[in-house]
């Protein structure tokens, strides 16, 4: 850790906005940081102005930590913010959603046009006895008709949880049940990298697992002929073309309470079983609206392409929510980054002339990789504005994105958010921020922060403001946000523990943070847990649980050690029961075993058959020393291990193994 933050705070290189994009931009005074300090909730009043309300709040907001309120009072509904209002006048024909299938298909879909397919969608849920409150599992793959079901369930106010298309039968049978879903809306499959990824075969997986509440299946035809038509259970399936085009496109959007619940989206806890967190409508809406608007700078005639899926939090507010609640043109691609070739990415910019992209580190680095001749053949002249999320960016990351794909001009804003904060929370303001590679600058207007170490002393920061004296330490919050989590679904008392409980009444995000002396922040990765695995949140604790979950495994311990190019990779140190011999086949079998149980992005890359694990006198598994070990470092501390000999030799075994 303290080389990372060494090499980051000797990074002095600076990048101003450019005077053009300066005098165009959506926020260019720096005294926004000033306002929103000194007055909070009246620049959140000033964005939730801009939806569109049923009936008004009457307070802004209240908070006894851990619970917030905002908006109390006050009556709206998310689709319609992001659909009816634009569906009028002379955005009825602006394209919302420009798709583009990974074979090669693509298709534009208006906002008129969305109108009425959402209704659709949404009469057809109504239909299968979905009701206000009840909640929909979407399992689908990046087709239109994932947000749209999105929205069409925000319209009859059924709460969704999206479970990304990655995700095994087990995890869709764990999210189903924990959310206790009454439908759920999948598909045949989805193209991935020429394949199919065969999500009603998956799913009635899972419904053999047992999802208790899961009433019908939706399935919508993606893939078709490949591989073969699907089984259809009586009285339980239904196929998308014999219930949705039938259906009348008037919906009514029904009207929501500010602190309806709108969506739960469930995230790694460390415990293994997954937090399902909570997102309510009017304080969600604004926190993602606003932030479209001042850090995408979003324009008429902006094409915001997020390539995040929208299983993940990045494609609930940055491709539905966001952009479209402020009439933005999202394009949404369905495949990998290299089908049918390495500038699969470039050539969607070029073909849909994308204005802003929006994708993760991780994907940055790959492309390092691949070469600069991918991007460098495609013609990325519509670009004019770029983003990073999901993990700290390396400067030279950083660095490449802005000179290659950026043609040395473009503004990158590195946005440090989660799940649980709803929106961008940490962020350049295109206009304002001179930024520094591999620093997410700055806190939002009307974010406050502060950086505490364990002591619980620290400084706040709000705002572009120099300090003098640096300070490193825990990222936490004390101060509400309109778009914070409303807690852990059917939990508070995890949510307290899980959060709120390291300081008081302080929320705990579980990263390492380091302010520099003219007021930089630097995000330093997880402190807890939870690994960043190509920027997804997946736990130590989920992984072990797969592995102790196959019959020959005694122990398991899991660690994330520093990759290239996901950021993190997961290694494995496994005890075998004493009745199993180890063996290739075994290592490869209990690898698929993860993937099996959580998906193929928890595969660990590394495993590894021991004897022991380096454990303390209290039994805890000292992880650190596994990332030695993995990392290939010298071991550091060891007095509070029970047994120090074990360490060393599984150095010795681990450095001369396959893996
Ligand atoms: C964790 C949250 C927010 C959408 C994607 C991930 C890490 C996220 C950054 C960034 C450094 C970042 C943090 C955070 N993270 N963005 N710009 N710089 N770290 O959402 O799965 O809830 O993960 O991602 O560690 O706590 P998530």
């Amino acid at each position: 850790m303290s080389d990372t933050i060494d090499t980051l705070l000797s990074e002095h290189r600076t990048f101003p906005p450019s005077a053009e994009f300066r005098a165009q931009a959506n926020a260019n005074d720096v005294g926004i940081y000033e306002r929103a300090f000194h007055n909070p909730t009246g620049f959140w009043e000033e964005w939730a102005e801009k939806l569109d309300w049923f009936e008004k709040w009457h307070t802004t907001v209240e908070f006894t930590a851990p619970n917030a309120k905002w908006f109390l009072g006050g009556k709206l509904n998310a689709c319609y913010n992001c659909v009816d209002r634009h569906a009028i006048g002379d955005r009825a024909n602006k394209a919302a959603i420009i798709f583009e299938g990974e074979p090669g298909d693509s298709r534009t879909i208006t906002f008129a046009e969305m109108k009425d397919e959402v209704s659709r969608i949404a009469n057809a849920l109504k239909s299968l006895g979905v009701k206000k409150g009840d909640r929909v599992a979407i399992y689908l793959p990046m087709v239109p008709e994932l947000p749209m079901t999105m929205l069409a369930c925000a319209r009859i106010g059924a709460p969704h949880t999206v479970v990304f298309g990655g995700f095994s039968a087990d995890s869709l049978q764990e999210r189903c049940n924990d959310a206790t879903v009454k439908v759920i809306v999948t598909a045949d499959g989805g193209w991935r990298r020429g394949g199919v990824v065969q999500l009603k075969k998956i799913t009635d997986e899972a419904m053999d697992l047992g999802c208790h509440t899961v009433e019908k299946v939706l399935v919508l035809e993606r893939t078709g002929e490949k591989p073969g038509p699907v089984t259809m259970v009586a009285n339980r399936d239904i196929a998308w073309n014999d219930l949705v085009p039938q259906q009348s496109a008037d919906c009514p959007c029904e009207p929501m309470d500010a602190e309806d619940l709108l969506y739960i989206l469930y995230t790694s806890g460390s415990t293994g079983k997954p937090k399902g967190i909570t997102h309510t409508t009017g304080g969600y809406m604004v926190g993602v609206s606003a932030t479209s608007k001042l850090v995408f700078d979003h324009k008429e005639d902006d094409i915001h392409f997020c390539t995040a899926d929208c299983g993940w939090v990045t494609g609930h507010s940055y491709i539905t929510y966001g952009p479209l609640c402020n009439g933005t043109t999202v394009l949404v691609y369905e495949g990998a980054p290299d089908t049918p070739d390495k500038d699969r990415f470039w050539r969607i910019i070029e073909k849909h002339r994308a204005t802003i992209l929006y994708t993760a580190p991780t994907a940055i680095r790959t492309f390092m990789k691949w070469g600069d001749e991918y991007p460098i053949r495609c013609d990325l002249s519509s670009l004019r504005l770029l983003g990073s999320v999901g993990e700290p960016i390396n400067p030279e990351a950083w660095m490449w994105y802005h000179t290659i794909i950026g043609a040395e001009k473009l503004p990158v804003v590195d946005t440090w958010w989660q799940t649980e904060t709803g929106a961008i929370m940490i962020t350049a303001l295109p206009g304002i921020t001179t930024t520094k590679p591999g620093s997410a600058t700055h806190p939002f207007p009307g974010i406050r922060v502060k950086v505490l170490d364990e002591e619980g002393n620290g400084v706040d920061v709000a705002g572009p403001h120099a300090v003098n004296t640096p300070k490193g330490g825990f990222l936490v919050l004390d101060y509400p946000w309109p778009s914070m989590t409303r807690g852990i679904y059917n939990d508070p008392e995890r949510y307290q523990k899980t959060y709120w409980s390291k300081f008081p009444n302080t929320y705990f995000a579980g990263d390492g943070i380091k302010l520099d002396e003219e007021g930089y922040l630097w995000l330093l990765g997880r402190v807890d847990d939870i690994m960043l695995v190509a920027g997804h949140n997946i736990s130590t604790m989920e992984v072990e649980s797969a592995l102790v979950d196959h019959p020959a495994v005694a122990e398991a311990a899991v660690i994330g050690k520093t990759h290239d190019v996901k950021g993190q990779a997961i290694a494995a140190f496994v005890i075998l029961r004493s009745n199993y011999s180890g063996s290739e086949e075994l290592i490869k079998e209990l690898k698929a075993h993860v993937a099996h149980k959580i998906g193929a992005i928890a595969r660990p890359d590394d495993l590894f058959l021991c004897a022991e694990l380096p454990k303390t006198r209290s039994g805890k598994i000292m992880r650190r020393l596994l990332r030695d070990v993995a990392e290939g470092r010298a071991l550091g501390d060891t007095t509070t291990l029970a047994d120090p000999s074990v360490v060393a030799s599984l150095k010795d075994k681990y450095e001369n193994s396959e893996g």
